[in-house]
């Protein structure tokens, strides 16, 4: 493990962690009840959000495999999330034995499933980071021990920007996306998913109030501000689009048919 820049803190039960209400939706077990209490209060807000997440789990794993067909072999993954099979690593080994995967999160309780994370191909290796998408010194810094910036990395924030606020919110996501994008060589991709409430809008804005109250600030963006996420960088086909439409598999049809999820999504390749 590349390891992390200070102990971990204890995992905190008395209230709902983001990676602990996403497991109770993709029907985990690491979950406490605080954390199943608001999964079910954001699903009476909204209906979507059970198949959200498997949407956009699935939405992962197809972006993942198509960078992996394109040649990609190393990948760095922020905001992992609890282990849910098949996980990053098995979809890029699965394509390309030799992949190199680092994970990163800063939930405590990823850190304690971060074994399950690390069982790669024999080929191919996997590491993991415990550190906060905010750092992204440390987090480059221990995953560069184990990729080659000089090489082509697909970057992933997958369900994982709408915890992050504009630069008036203190934390100026597009700033800090910036900072990743820019250290990647030529041929890198990224891929980004991220909750809106331009679709669903009213249970999504009472989710994002179930949220914040619960101490999880939440921003869901528009098209257009999801979309600038992407600037500077070559968008690939079909664009930014809700998950479930991204090259679409069967499966992924079919679950549309149930309606669309508030969750887009895109991948882009640096020039
Ligand atoms: C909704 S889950 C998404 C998991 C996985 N990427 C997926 O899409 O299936 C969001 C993850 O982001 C992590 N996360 C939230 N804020 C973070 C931060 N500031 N730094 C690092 N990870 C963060 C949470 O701990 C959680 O594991």
């Amino acid at each position: 493990m590349s390891g992390s820049e200070s102990a971990p803190s204890p995992i905190d039960t008395s209230r709902p962690h983001p990676a602990r209400v996403y497991d109770w939706w993709l029907g985990g077990k690491d979950n406490y009840p605080v954390d199943e209490e608001l999964a079910r209060k954001i699903l009476a807000a909204d209906g979507t959000a059970v198949r959200g997440a498997r949407a956009n789990r699935r939405f992962m794993h197809r972006a993942t495999r198509a960078a992996s067909e394109a040649g990609i072999r190393q990948f760095l993954d922020i905001g992992t999330g609890i282990p849910t099979e098949p996980n990053l690593h098995q979809v890029a080994q699965a394509v390309a034995p030799e992949s190199k995967v680092v994970y990163a999160d800063n939930d405590p309780i990823v850190l304690r499933h971060a074994e399950a994370l690390l069982h790669g191909s024999a080929e191919g290796t996997t590491d993991y980071v415990h550190a906060d998408v905010r750092d992204p010194e440390t987090i480059l810094r221990l995953a560069g021990e184990f990729l080659d910036f000089a090489q082509p990395v697909a970057l992933s924030l997958v369900a994982l920007t709408h915890y992050l606020g504009d630069a008036a919110d203190g934390d100026d996501v597009y700033g800090l996306l910036k900072r990743y994008v820019e250290v990647l060589a030529p041929g890198s991709w990224l891929v980004l998913s991220q909750v809106t409430s331009d679709i669903s809008t009213e249970g999504v804005q009472k989710a994002a109030e179930h949220f914040r109250r619960s101490g999880t600030p939440f921003y869901p963006r528009s098209l257009t501000e999801f979309s600038r996420f992407f600037d500077g960088l070559e968008l690939l086909g079909p664009g930014v689009i809700p998950v479930y439409g991204w090259r679409p598999e069967a499966e992924d049809v079919a679950a549309q048919a149930e309606g669309i999820v508030p969750v887009y999504g895109g991948v882009a390749r640096k020039p």
